[in-house]
């Protein structure tokens, strides 16, 4: 193999480097393309998450039976899907409420305390009104998502979740 000259090397050499920075801008705009096409449906999914479920069809599933519900009790149960935690709270005769129970500041569950008749989150003494879900004190800023509730043949069935916006 003939050795390069001086000159001959660095001709070759100022050739590699334009190719490498041609392929290195190639490659960082591949890139880009690629985490543009990645992340954008992924970051419209994320805010549509953020304000709350939108018209996705939800199940409808039986939460207890009317007759076996007393003013001040609550049920725990899961809804829409069996990891979201929820609670039913009958607040007087004929009258229920119910909300995804993970807390909307860092997602403790929140319980429902019998005496105050309140949602509480033990987390950081978070408190959410019972009749609107809003936060009444601590940390939280956002209601607790509202499910949707149907009466029929004597029990209360869970329907839907609210959207974010039709609880403000
Ligand atoms: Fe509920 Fe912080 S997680 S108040």
């Amino acid at each position: 193999m003939e050795k390069d000259d001086n000159y001959t090397h660095n001709i070759n050499r100022s050739n590699e480097r334009s190719l490498d920075r041609r392929s290195f801008m190639k490659t960082m705009v591949g890139a880009a393309g690629l985490f543009a096409v990645s992340t954008l449906p992924w970051g419209a999914l994320a805010a549509k998450e953020l304000m709350g479920p939108t018209d996705k069809s939800f199940p409808k599933q039986k939460v207890a039976n009317l007759s076996d519900l007393q003013p001040g009790d609550a049920v725990e149960f899961a809804y829409p899907g069996e990891h979201d935690g929820a609670l039913l709270v009958c607040l007087k005769e004929g009258e229920y409420k119910a909300y995804q129970n993970a807390c909307t500041h860092l997602r403790c569950p929140v319980f429902w305390d019998r005496e105050e008749k309140e949602l509480l989150c033990p987390c950081h003494h978070g408190k959410f009104d019972a009749a609107t879900g809003r936060p009444l004190a601590g940390p939280p800023r956002r209601p607790l998502p509202e499910i949707v509730l149907q009466q029929k043949d004597g029990a209360v069935y869970a329907v839907g979740v609210k959207k974010y916006e039709e609880q403000l």
